[in-house]
């Protein structure tokens, strides 16, 4: 498959394709940030999709950098993990009983994260979250939570308070309607990257024995990407050890995208609990959790934390991932992908300090984000002040050209094992040619 240079503007089919969703689905979508709010520009409606190329409706291809928001590590339709999933299918799509598959992603996923000795599964990050801040407070027997201001933790009501992702552009405070106020007030969501607040937060006397957990994304992946400074994550680790209060990654994002051992591998932290999603499903909906066994022995029926799926462990998703997961493993993948992601992220970044530029480009190995408006972003306040016009300018120039990203300034772009180097080259070159000409800076 080559990618076609010029894209259809009118794309008839994709057109009339939204018309009949939109008469059926609120805003034709499944999920908010696929409407492209604020873009001025009729989404993307997809007809299939091969290693780094997904294809309209209309028959155009585009470079893929949203992965289906960094899922897909090895690129669309993988044929090695294809070729397991046909295969188990053919023994039954869901039994909702336990089956030996699982034990295997399990295993897999407990011999590469230290920090991981049981797990269990379930179908979204949502869920993975929300069971994972459940047995916090069951093991501790606390009810408060800390979150950061911006980072997205799937829409579990009690996780929409001031929360990443596209609830940012619902309101001013991140939030939603339909949450009663008793809902979050046992939530206290603070700046990220700011020790002061934290500190303050956490040595508060009134609060003193009450915090269940702190929940963070080590690297945040929901305000465009913004890593944690050197020494917060290891503030956060000691503060919460020394109040008994459970730290839990969310690794929906960075878990198998960063390094092998995600986040926590990469800065050398132990958190207590960890949430995946994403790569663990190997393009299919699976999500899990785990951590210490003593907490996890906590969890139904050897404990008295209520958890549970239908689908959780579906056999398919977990072949799916178990395949992931070993893909992951060969020699030298993560160099790889880091050396692909540079190919974009290095001369752009040049250009930018070089041209003095109010934008920059942030990166943590294979996710990466290009802010427009700002020199650097630290957390979700900085975040609020970006270009968003000037975003959405160039969200339309690279769809013009054939290139697809996340449709949102406060999203991550992911680059996979399938991305073509001439792919990659094409996409330094379409950005630079948005910043030279567009810009004009
Ligand atoms: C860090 C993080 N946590 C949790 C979630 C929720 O996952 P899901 O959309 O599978 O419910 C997401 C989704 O993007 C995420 O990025």
């Amino acid at each position: 498959m080559t990618c076609q240079l010029e894209i259809q503007s009118e794309r008839p089919a994709s057109q009339l394709t939204y018309h009949h969703l939109c008469s059926v689905i609120p805003a034709g979508v499944n999920s908010p940030v696929r409407a492209c709010s604020g873009l001025d520009h009729l989404p993307l409606i997809v007809e299939s999709a091969e290693k780094d190329l997904i294809m309209d409706v209309d028959g155009n291809a585009y470079i893929d950098f949203c992965g289906s928001w960094g899922a897909l590590i090895h690129g669309h339709a993988h044929p090695k993990i294809l070729s397991a999933v046909q295969k188990r299918l053919e023994k039954g799509s869901t039994f909702g009983v336990t089956s030996a598959i699982e034990g295997q992603l399990a295993s897999k996923v407990i011999q590469l994260v230290d920090s991981v000795e049981k797990i269990r599964f379930v179908s979204s990050g949502t869920e993975a979250t929300m069971s994972a801040v459940r047995l916090a407070r069951g093991y501790t027997g606390r009810d408060y939570i800390v979150k950061f201001n911006g980072h997205y933790h799937g829409h579990a009501d009690f996780f929409l308070v001031q929360a990443g992702s596209s609830v940012s552009g619902l309101s001013p405070t991140s939030s939603s309607a339909g949450i009663p106020a008793e809902i979050v007030k046992h939530i206290i969501s603070i700046p990220f990257n700011d020790p002061e607040s934290f500190i303050k937060v956490f040595r508060d006397p009134a609060l003193k024995g009450r915090i269940a957990a702190v929940i963070l994304e080590p690297v945040a992946g929901n305000l465009g990407v913004v890593p944690a400074e050197p020494g917060f994550l290891e503030l956060v680790r000691q503060e919460t050890s020394a109040a008994d209060t459970l730290l839990i990654f969310d690794e929906v994002i960075t878990g198998f995208r960063v390094g092998l051992k995600g986040a926590q591998g990469l800065y050398g932290i132990k958190p207590d609990l960890t949430c995946f999603g994403k790569i663990i499903g190997g393009g299919f909906p699976a999500a899990a959790f785990g951590g210490k066994k003593e907490i996890m022995d906590f969890l139904a029926p050897t404990g008295p934390v209520f958890q549970a799926g239908t689908l959780s462990g579906n056999p398919i998703a977990m072949e799916a991932g178990l395949q992931a997961l070993m893909l992951l493993e060969q020699k030298d993948f993560y160099q790889t992908l880091a050396e692909k992601t540079q190919c974009i992220v290095n001369p752009i970044r040049e250009f930018i300090a070089e041209n003095n530029i109010p934008a920059c480009i942030q990166q943590v190995g294979s996710m990466f984000t290009l802010f427009f408006g700002r020199r650097s972003i630290r957390n979700h306040a900085e975040a609020q002040t970006l270009d968003l016009p000037r975003f959405a300018r160039f969200f339309r120039y690279m769809f013009s050209q054939g290139i697809y990203i996340p449709p949102s300034q406060h999203e991550t772009w992911f680059v996979s094992g399938a991305h073509k180097n001439e792919h990659l080259m094409k996409t330094r070159d379409v950005i630079l040619a948005f910043l030279k000409n567009e810009l004009r800076f």
